[in-house]
């Protein structure tokens, strides 16, 4: 079991998913109508740690409080740490009198994973080193940060958002690192966007002789930065966990493959096709529910076609030939109404709207 601490990255600005993002905290937007912090703290819990120091936003904070409580649903303790969202290495140096000297893992609470940490851990363990980080190899790294690896696959040089990357290799949001990191982040400066890179300190200790080790990932990687990483998480996730299970009422209805339909949900003269999830107490009329789509408690789906989407709670979807590949926030509207070509919007500060 490895040592004792993990801190869990649950701050951050999530501008690129506003608007959502304005009243909630990126790592609570649901895949299958779950908050993607939920399945980060899964992989955590499978590694065995014990103290796990959450670091959230000043405003969104309360409500990662509200799901992760006292983390007994994962069997560890938690403790918050609030920080202004002023990076990654900055939430580090924010979080020093809970890390102490200890040796620790670091997730980011937005990233997931297809496969256990476990291994990568023990393997910090068992070569001794200073700093342990997993890549990816993707097909477009310039919008993450870049790792070169010498022969023997140690870390030799780290580059954030290259606009020629010298390797394909990105990091994931999951590293380990020694207490040496800290003498790395109090030696960086903030990087042109203002903000303390983890990137930088890791570099930083790379510079300082410290043992930087790198383990690339086989299983997939979606870092849920961006509406289209939401739906694809979402789809994934239901590809993976989803098993059929009816609770709900279905009444004149198709219900194929792998769907969920939660306990006071009602089908009615629709059909609905897996893999994909009705929450609790929803309503689904007259409707077609395509697969990879989650459905969030409450809400209702009538006279209308979704597919490949994610409606969050007590929303309605009413008169929609077809929605596909959108993400819908809490509490929402989208209907139809009048005649053919004539939209009518009620929209949030930088929302998007395809018609
Ligand atoms: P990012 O996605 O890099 O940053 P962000 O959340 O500010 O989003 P955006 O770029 O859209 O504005 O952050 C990665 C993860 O780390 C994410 O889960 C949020 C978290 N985070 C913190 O906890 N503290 C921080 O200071 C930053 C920058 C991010």
């Amino acid at each position: 079991v490895f040592g004792v601490r993990c801190l869990v990255l649950s701050g951050g600005r999530g501008t690129r998913l506003r608007p959502l993002t304005f009243s909630l905290a990126k790592q609570l937007v649901p895949v299958a109508n779950r908050p993607i912090l939920g399945w980060v703290l899964d992989r955590v819990a499978e590694v065995g740690v014990r103290d796990v120091g959450v670091v959230v936003a000043p405003d969104t904070g309360w409500a990662v409080r509200e799901f992760v409580g006292d983390g007994g649903e994962w069997g560890f303790r938690v403790e918050y740490i609030v920080q202004e969202p002023l990076g990654l290495a900055h939430a580090v140096k924010v979080a020093r009198r809970f890390l102490g000297d200890d040796d620790f893992l670091m997730c980011l609470g937005d990233n997931l994973l297809g496969s256990s940490i476990r291994g990568f851990v023990d393997r910090f363990e068992g070569e001794g080193l200073d700093g342990l980080i997993l890549l990816k190899e993707v097909e477009d790294p310039r919008r993450f940060g870049v790792a070169v690896l010498d022969g023997e696959g140690r870390v030799v040089r780290l580059v954030e958002k290259p606009s020629e990357p010298p390797s394909n290799l990105a990091l994931v949001g999951v590293y380990v690192f020694s207490r040496r990191v800290h003498e790395a982040v109090d030696r960086i400066r903030p990087s042109w966007r203002g903000e303390l890179e983890i990137t930088d300190a890791i570099q930083e200790m790379i510079n300082m002789g410290c043992r930087v080790g790198a383990e690339v990932l086989d299983s997939w990687w979606i870092d849920t930065g961006k509406k289209d990483d939401v739906l694809t998480a979402n789809a994934v996730v239901l590809d993976e966990y989803v098993v059929r299970d009816v609770r709900g009422e279905v009444v004149g209805s198709r219900v194929e493959g792998r769907v969920r339909v939660e306990e006071g949900a009602r089908v009615v003269d629709s059909v609905v096709r897996g893999p994909c999830v009705i929450g609790r107490g929803c309503v689904v009329e007259n409707s077609f529910i395509g697969p990879y789509t989650s459905v969030g408690d409450g809400s209702r789906i009538v006279n209308s076609s979704v597919e490949y989407c994610v409606i969050m709670e007590g929303s309605v979807v009413e008169n929609v030939e077809r929605l596909e590949e959108s993400l819908v926030g809490r509490n929402a509207r989208v209907a139809r109404r009048g005649g053919r070509g004539v939209v009518r919007l009620h929209v949030g500060d930088y929302s998007e709207v395809e018609v």
